[in-house]
């Protein structure tokens, strides 16, 4: 592993004690928003295999084997991976799902054309130091009119946050060159992450063989609103709806966070 990716893994071996806590509180809608834009181009033919790569903790690992898919979850984090090994176990999914310690930039064990759909959730292609090389594999690994989705961090709300923080350096460095460390509470944990635009994201999968479906983001209303936090189920209902009329709307992908995008191995 080169220096970069050990940051990286040490990061993720660190957050893997509270991921799934910070993601239960501060993540419910945006989850219900990524499971809906799966559950679209899922595979009809629940026997085949789905990698779900950079895929930490399993959650989504665990939502589409419990559907009934078969599941391979790579990672290079340890910490992740111990986590999402007890999930499985505790939930009696482990027959359902293969884990490995494995690269996205560089899965070499896995042969070409095996897998119908990859999942790339919660940035790996933003972190993983090359995302030419990661897309170039996963594409690689799909079958022929397979499906990708990946989402990413988003430039325009990593340059959003830098300018509000003061971080002029980091602004300009992010504004240049599309990358920027970081700046995070550990020193020794500040890593590059690439931050994408809707044009460059796209490029990126047609360049690679893969013809764009969809792309949305998340979220692009719901959490500018008072009342995003409220716990009425009524009101949920309602900001879900919001983010599944907009979500697709390319004017409102500058207010979120992550693009998500969905392309077809052509
Ligand atoms: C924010 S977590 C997302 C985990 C999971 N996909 C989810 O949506 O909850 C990002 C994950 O990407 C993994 N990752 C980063 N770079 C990677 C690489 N080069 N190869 C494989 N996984 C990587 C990290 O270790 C981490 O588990």
């Amino acid at each position: 592993m080169n220096k970069h990716l050990k940051k990286v893994s040490a990061h993720h071996d660190w957050w893997s004690e509270t991921y799934d806590s910070d993601y239960s509180k501060y993540f419910t809608l945006y989850h219900k928003v990524t499971l809906n834009n799966i559950q679209r181009f899922l595979p009809d033919d629940k026997d085949t295999m789905i990698l779900d790569a950079g895929g930490g903790t399993g959650i989504w690992s665990i939502e589409l084997a419990k559907m009934g898919y078969n599941m391979v979850l790579t990672d290079i984090s340890q910490g992740m991976l111990i986590k999402a090994r007890e999930k499985f176990s505790k939930l009696k999914l482990d027959s359902k799902i293969d884990i490995r310690i494995s690269n996205i930039c560089n899965m070499t064990e896995f042969d070409d054309n095996q897998f119908a759909m990859a999942l790339c959730e919660g940035d790996p292609l933003s972190y993983c130091g090359d995302h030419h090389a990661a897309i170039k594999e996963v594409v690689r690994v799909v079958k022929r009119d397979g499906i990708v989705i990946a989402s990413v961090d988003s430039r325009a709300a990593a340059l959003n946050w830098l300018r509000e923080k003061g971080y002029q350096k980091a602004t300009q460095q992010l504004l240049e060159m599309g990358k920027v460390v970081m700046p995070q509470e550990r020193e020794e944990l500040c890593y590059v992450i690439h931050a994408f635009t809707p044009e460059e994201l796209k490029g990126l999968f047609e360049s690679n063989g893969l013809s764009v479906e969809r792309i949305i983001g998340k979220l692009v209303i719901a959490n500018r609103l008072v009342y995003f936090k409220s716990r009425d189920p009524k009101i949920q209902k309602w900001l879900y709806h919001l983010e599944l009329k907009y979500n697709d709307n390319p004017a409102f992908y500058p207010w979120a966070g992550h693009l998500e995008i969905v392309g077809r191995k052509r």
